[in-house]
């Protein structure tokens, strides 16, 4: 989908309207506007979308998700008298950071911990023998932080890329996702998957990719013309690293280790519907299954451009997350049962990401958008607490050398 796409569709709900500037162009700006001089490198890395298989990444699973257009950019550059600082430009902060050699985790209770998610990539190059230098960074971002579209792992990755093409380093795409999911799993503490930071290195505009969790095994899957989606914010904001997510990966870790299965991939529904498990686990379990089994359904309903098919996997993904894995809430309950009754052109919606909250994809046939949209404007899905945005596909990560810089 083109950025053009974008606009010609706001054009009539105009719900869909996007005016912010490119991240990376604010973030090298006040780098030179604090810094006097321009950065040596900008990298950015985008956010993202799981059409379906939520929840089961952790479960060595497969998974659908694909980078959107919104990014989070970072600007890098040496230390002004050694004095290294990290700027984030939304969360309008800014901190002392150590040469990342040094970086210790701060507690989550510190007013520095969002430097968690910047600096723990880069402590973890350091420990790989990459000598990163005393620096200076500023962050831009038009990721909503919180609402269920990867921002953490967009920043992490984009982190990483600056300072791998700062220093001359390259890794390849799985070790760098690894390193950013490690980052997240030590400094931020979410024990997360490795779905969001390998969608943001890998995916392709134009296509979604089936990641297969357990052998890393990856495809682009073409999104048909004809599919537009549509996120609606439910303005409920979760925090990974303290909602249960935690405690469900341990839950289907827990049903694993009762089937004597190293993850819950190697069971099929025959299998678990035998083998007795405490009812709280057997639909964690359930889910898991199902979910997977609902990702190769999607792939082939988005082959034969089958929408309606689309959306009602779609939605029984979000049942089956509701009922049984239950990340869901009453807010998130409100916005989906409002979403579903505002148009039939609405084929199908479900919240995305950790759950607790976050956004909700609706899944809709192109030529009826406006119409859809101006419906869910009316049912007041694009009024705070809640907006409502055009889910436009995005380029995987990048890294750049700055024009008119030193280095
Ligand atoms: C969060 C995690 C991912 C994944 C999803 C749920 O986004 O970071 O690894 O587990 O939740 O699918």
């Amino acid at each position: 989908m083109s950025g053009s796409e974008g606009r010609a569709a706001a054009g009539g709900a105009g719900a869909f309207d996007r005016s912010a500037p490119d991240p990376a162009a604010r973030a090298i700006r006040e780098f030179r506007r604090r810094f006097g001089a321009a950065p040596a490198v900008v990298a950015s890395a985008p956010g993202r979308v799981n059409i379906v298989g939520e929840h089961v990444d952790h479960a060595g699973g497969v998974v659908l998700p694909m980078p959107i257009a919104e990014r989070t950019a970072v600007a890098l550059g040496s230390a002004v008298d050694g004095e290294g600082l990290v700027v984030s430009l939304e969360l309008r902060r800014e901190a002392a950071a150590p040469p990342p050699a040094n970086f210790e985790r701060l507690e989550p209770s510190s007013p520095q911990a969002w430097l968690n998610a910047a600096m723990g990539p880069l402590r973890l190059l350091a420990d790989r023998g990459v000598q990163i230098p005393s620096l200076c960074a500023v962050v831009a971002s038009e990721i909503p932080i919180g609402a269920g579209l990867s921002s953490s792992a967009a920043l992490g990755t984009a982190m990483a890329a600056a300072a791998l093409r700062w220093t001359g380093q390259g890794l390849d795409a799985v070790a760098l996702a690894r390193l950013v999911q490690d980052a997240e799993h030590r400094f931020t503490g979410t024990p997360c998957g490795i779905m969001d930071m390998l969608t943001a290195i890998a995916g392709r505009r134009g296509e979604a990719l089936r990641l297969d969790c357990r052998t890393l095994e990856r495809r682009g899957v073409p999104l048909p013309d004809a599919l537009a989606m549509v996120l609606v914010d439910t303005g409920v904001r979760h925090a990974l690293a303290s909602s249960d997510y935690g405690l469900r990966r341990r839950e289907t870790e827990e049903a694993a280790r009762r089937l004597r299965v190293l993850s819950l991939r190697e069971v099929t529904e025959a299998t678990l519907e035998q083998a007795n498990l405490p009812e709280l686990l057997h639909r964690r379990a359930r889910h898991v299954l199902r979910e997977i089994a609902r990702v190769d359904r999607a792939i082939e309903a988005l082959r034969r451009g089958d929408l309606a098919e689309l959306g009602s996997i779609v939605s029984a993904s979000h049942a089956s997350l509701r009922e049984d894995f239950e990340v869901s809430t009453p807010e998130v309950e409100r916005v989906v049962g409002r979403i579903l009754s505002a148009h039939p052109g609405v084929l199908g919606a479900r919240m995305v990401g950790g759950g607790f909250g976050g956004s909700v994809l609706v899944i809709v046939e192109r030529t009826r958008l406006d119409t859809v949209g101006a419906a869910l404007a009316s049912a007041g899905l694009a009024a705070p607490p809640h907006s409502m945005r055009l889910v436009r596909s995005g380029d995987g990560y990048t890294a750049a050398a700055v024009e008119g810089s030193s280095s």
